[in-house]
């Protein structure tokens, strides 16, 4: 049985065949469910780590994606995209699946060091930025721009405020991009996801069947592509509820 069959919201398969992806942080938790469903779907899946190493491990369980080496706060962060867009052509679609909880450790606000605060802003931050910028140039007009974002941007996050703080920037950042692009396209997306249920913690024994499949994400993103959700036109989503699905308004309002 594939993600679409096991997704309850689901409106069916749909054939990515011919489509090109790339899916930025596929080696993290929810990107490796967004490449296996994209890759189900027919998908052709640009891969993105900033370790060759970890694109191995990953093509070891799932092979068929085409691995890029990539790092988003790199300087040749443009070069590598446009080499992509020589060889692959213009992309049907970019996924922004990045996060880093920075080496400081759970820690309140204050405590943040100059240092610490400026590692956090740029991981979570200026990387984003930096992705759009290098990748909206190579999308096709009728493309998908899309982030995957966490509740964090909505509510706060004691102890982990460098990255509820970027969190809710970037979720800025994209509702903005998306209405300065809405006559031109890329289509762009925001959508705030609720816990995932990610190999990572599965590994670590911590897992809970009420959580989001990684590969349900994966689904949805697959739908948006197709043109088959209902939510195609909503540029700010949230998929918080594994049964209810994806939902134009914030569980929060
Ligand atoms: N996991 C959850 O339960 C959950 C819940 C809600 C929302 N989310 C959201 O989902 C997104 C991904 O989270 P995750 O849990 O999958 O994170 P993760 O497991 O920590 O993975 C992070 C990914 O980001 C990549 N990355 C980090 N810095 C990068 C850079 N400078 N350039 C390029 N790639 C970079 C990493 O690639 P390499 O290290 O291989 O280079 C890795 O693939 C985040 O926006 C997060 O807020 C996650």
């Amino acid at each position: 049985m594939n993600a679409f069959e096991h997704t309850a919201w689901s409106h069916g398969p749909v054939d990515l065949s011919g489509r090109t992806v790339l899916v930025l942080g596929a080696t993290g938790g929810v990107g490796e469910g967004v490449t296996r469903t994209l890759l189900e779907a027919g998908a052709t899946v640009l891969a993105t780590s900033r370790s060759a190493e970890r694109l191995a491990d990953l093509a070891d369980r799932l092979p068929g994606f085409v691995p890029v080496v990539l790092d988003a706060l790199d300087s040749e962060l443009d070069a590598v995209v446009q080499r992509l867009r020589a060889q692959h052509g213009p992309l049907d679609g970019a996924i922004v699946s990045v996060a880093s909880w920075g080496g400081q450790g759970r820690k309140p606000l204050l405590s943040l060091t100059d240092t610490e605060w400026a590692a956090l802003t740029a991981a979570n931050q200026t990387a984003v930025f930096r992705a759009y910028r290098a990748l909206v140039p190579v999308l096709k007009r009728d493309g998908l721009l899309l982030q995957l974002n966490g509740m964090s941007a909505d509510i706060p996050f004691p102890g982990s405020a460098g990255v509820a703080l970027t969190a809710a920037a970037t979720k800025s950042m994209t509702r903005t991009l998306a209405a300065e692009l809405a006559l031109s396209g890329p289509r762009v997306y925001e959508v705030v996801l609720g816990v995932i249920r990610t190999r990572a913690r599965q590994l670590a024994g911590i897992d809970d069947p009420g959580w989001i499949p990684a590969e349900a994400v994966g689904v949805h993103i697959a739908e948006l592509l197709a043109g088959t959700s209902p939510l195609t036109s909503a540029v700010l989503q949230y998929f918080v509820n594994v049964d209810a699905g994806p939902q134009p308004t914030s569980p929060t309002s």
